[in-house]
């Protein structure tokens, strides 16, 4: 399977679900917001990943309502990281932020409201697929742990409170790995999960998956400091406004490449001692750093 067909299917999911019920009850700003927020162009990269995962842990069925839960809950961090009490960012994925354009108490409402509403959606996509009571509950309990004090809000906390300080290298890495490499190692193991990985597998997709969401961060860092907010669709030189520490910035630009690189070679030594180095998995590993926006 192609990944311009998974996105495809999950841009259709995300569609549904911006359709449906859930948001249909809720207050109408709200849910105009949230549909601004899911369906502005993202790369739909965690929830490719998921697929990927899923369908190299031998899982044959479409996935894709499942995996477009977790983008719900990426696009809701999104909506709060750019608020003005967290990066106070005027655009994301080429236009005005949602608070810039449906202000900033429906856009925290919304963001709140999309964690639930992941959830439920979670619940209803592993009944569909057919998933036993365990693992709907492993799937919904990973993706929760993933966003939580432990994983995305924490790392998003210790990312605030770090700003005007200089952090060391390995308070940074735990910032990032929290604020971004939770979620995106969660995407690989829910995968997992929903094909009936054994825990070596899933072991493997953990690897994998913090290597690569480490990564990716960095390449988000390096980015920010190099690209141009034409090209990245956000705001470039934000993280240095706003007086982050960020890889570039502790270890010049060549290294913190050069420890990206290495960090997407040990993600795909950890899925060949497991046996699940596919192609797709491979490919969505370089593309965590070498994309462009
Ligand atoms: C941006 O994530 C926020 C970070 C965690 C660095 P993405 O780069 O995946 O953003 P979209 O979803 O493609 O807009
Ligand atoms: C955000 O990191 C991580 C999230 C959990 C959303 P950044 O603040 O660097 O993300 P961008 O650069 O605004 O997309
Ligand atoms: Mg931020
Ligand atoms: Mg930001
Ligand atoms: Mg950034």
């Amino acid at each position: 399977m192609d990944l311009a067909t998974d996105r495809a299917s999950i841009d259709r999911e995300l569609e549904r679900l911006c359709a449906g019920p859930a948001l249909g009850a809720l207050p109408a700003p709200v849910a105009e917001a949230i549909r601004y927020s899911i369906l502005g162009q993202g790369k739909r990269l965690r929830p490719i990943l998921m697929l990927a995962a899923y369908r190299a842990c031998g899982g044959q069925h479409d996935a894709s309502a499942l995996a477009s839960c977790i983008e719900v809950v990426h696009a809701y961090s999104l909506v709060h990281d750019d608020l003005p009490c967290m990066d106070d960012d005027d655009m994301r994925r080429g236009r005005p932020t949602t608070h810039r354009v449906h202000g900033v108490t429906i856009a925290t409402a919304a963001g709140v409201v999309m964690v639930p509403l992941a959830v439920r959606a979670a619940c209803d996509a592993g009944a569909h697929l057919g998933l036993s009571n365990p693992s709907q509950a492993a799937i919904v309990r990973e993706l929760m742990r993933a966003s939580g004090g432990g994983g995305m809000v924490g790392g998003q906390l210790l990312d605030l409170e770090g700003e005007g300080s200089s952090l060391s290298i390995d308070q940074l890495e735990r910032i990032h790995s929290a604020k971004t490499g939770a979620l995106i190692s969660a995407s690989a193991r829910i995968g997992g999960i929903a094909a009936g990985a054994s825990e070596a597998g899933l072991d493997a997709l953990t690897a994998y998956g913090d290597a690569i969401g480490l990564a990716f961060q960095i390449a988000d860092d390096v980015l920010d400091a190099t690209s141009t907010t034409a090209a990245l669709g956000k705001t470039a030189g934000r993280d240095v406004q706003l007086r982050k520490s960020t890889y570039p910035m502790l270890l010049g630009v060549e290294r913190a490449i050069e420890r990206a690189r290495s960090l997407v070679d040990d993600a795909c030594a950890a899925l060949e001692r497991a046996g699940l180095r596919t192609a797709s998995l491979e490919m969505l590993a370089r593309y965590a750093i070498a994309r462009t926006s």
